[in-house]
């Protein structure tokens, strides 16, 4: 090993793969192999949003197009609120970076300093606080509780731990709701002692509703901070095009700041990224449209389908059960038995040629409980999730 000081920061030098990526590489593009791991349906982008972006491209759409996104755009999110949730938002609060990823890393650049932490509601989805440990901030982990004994099962907040875990160094409370890998939806009242909690204590709060619309009750949206919160709170939501309208690989989402930061949004957005993609825009334009109401209505039945596949494909298992999702396409299952989720799910890719996350990397290493689940992604086509989901009997039963 090299004996030369090194500019490159320890936290940096320490990082590791998180656990999807580690069991995807074992066969990534592996046709044999039913791909259940990623956090994205198999439908391909509506042709009404392609033909939008192929379009603009032809148009000669290839220019820089402004930092937080064309304001037709910007526009259209706050025309999405006005329909979806009733609300109203200024479009000065509204800013379109990049990918919904990108927006959720510029919320945590308004406000984590180095030495700063996060307390974020576990298991949750490993990028955020990955994203923390890359500016410097530090994660800390307020696990949902199981209820098995409620009918059906469900995940409980217990708002004193999270409250308890916030101290003079907390800059954020993370949510993400409908949460990733749960399913589990956070209520109004629990959004409301959140927003007191933070507002009292000066902490933001940071709402990932990227699944918002992909609810199984009778709302259109989970509810969502913005019904509560004024534009002069700290609170940032963020959203994005590439769940609810199958457009993972398009990188475009939005977010929602306060009010106070809307000269500098014209600052943090071009030195992150100077906008999202000028051709992604007008197929994200499209997606807003009415046509791209009727497509999400699509993909909930989708996910609707492919939770009642896994529902069915439970009631024949004893050693397989999961705490049924109230929302989002994951299925986090718990395997009786099962105490280490990173080699079975590599070991399930290697054998019995189906690709799962282990529940470990949405975790903390202390998070046992998370450690013996598996999450699958069911917004697949029916017949395909069946195979896995019986492969992965399959694996289970050989143990
Ligand atoms: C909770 C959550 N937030 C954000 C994202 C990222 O969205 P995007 O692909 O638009 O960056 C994901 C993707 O898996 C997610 O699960």
């Amino acid at each position: 090993m090299s004996t030369r000081s090194s500019a490159i920061r320890p936290a940096i030098l320490a990082m590791q793969q998180n656990g999807i990526g580690t069991v995807s590489s074992l066969g990534l593009g592996d046709p044999d192999i039913i791909p259940l791991w990623f956090g994205e349906t198999d439908l391909v982008t509506p042709a009404f949003i392609r033909e939008a972006a192929k379009r603009a491209l032809d148009e000669g759409r290839t220019f820089y197009s402004g930092a937080r996104g064309i304001r037709p755009l910007r526009q259209a999110v706050a025309e999405f609120y006005r329909r979806v949730l009733g609300v109203e938002v200024d479009v000065a609060r509204i800013s379109l970076p990049g990918a919904a990823t990108l927006a959720l890393v510029t919320a945590l650049e308004c406000v984590v300093e180095t030495g700063d932490n996060v307390v974020m509601v576990s298991p949750v989805w490993p990028s955020i606080f990955q994203a923390v440990e890359v500016i410097g901030g530090e994660s800390r982990f307020v696990r949902l509780d199981e209820d098995w004994s409620a009918t059906p099962p469900c995940w409980r907040l217990d708002l004193q731990k999270l409250f308890d875990a916030c101290d003079g160094r907390t800059k954020a409370i993370f949510v993400a709701s409908p949460g990733n890998p749960t399913g589990w939806v956070m209520s109004r009242a629990e959004q409301e002692a959140v927003l007191a909690f933070a507002r009292e204590r000066g902490i933001a709060i940071i709402s990932d509703e990227v699944y918002g619309t992909l609810v199984f009750g009778e709302r259109q949206h989970a509810p969502s901070f913005l019904e509560l919160a004024t534009g002069d709170d700290d609170v940032f939501v963020v959203n994005g095009f590439s769940k609810a309208w199958a457009m993972t690989g398009w990188r475009i989402g939005w977010l929602v700041h306060p009010q106070k930061l809307d000269r500098q949004m014209d600052v943090i957005c071009i030195a992150n990224n100077t906008g999202p993609a000028a051709f992604a825009q007008y197929g994200a334009l499209a997606a807003l449209s009415p046509e791209g109401d009727a497509f999400r209505g699509q993909m909930l039945a989708y996910c609707r389908a492919g939770r009642k596949v896994v529902q069915e494909f439970l009631a024949t298992q004893n050693r397989i059960r999961w705490i049924e999702p109230e929302g989002a396409f994951y299925g986090f299952l718990q395997i009786e038995g099962m105490t280490d989720s990173l080699t079975f799910a590599s070991d399930l890719v290697r054998r019995a040629r189906v690709g799962v996350s282990p529940g470990s990397a949405f975790a903390p290493p202390e998070d046992k409980a998370s450690d013996s689940c598996i999450r699958i992604c069911y917004a697949q086509n029916p017949d395909r999730l069946r195979q896995g989901l019986a492969r992965l009997a399959t694996a289970v039963g050989e143990r």
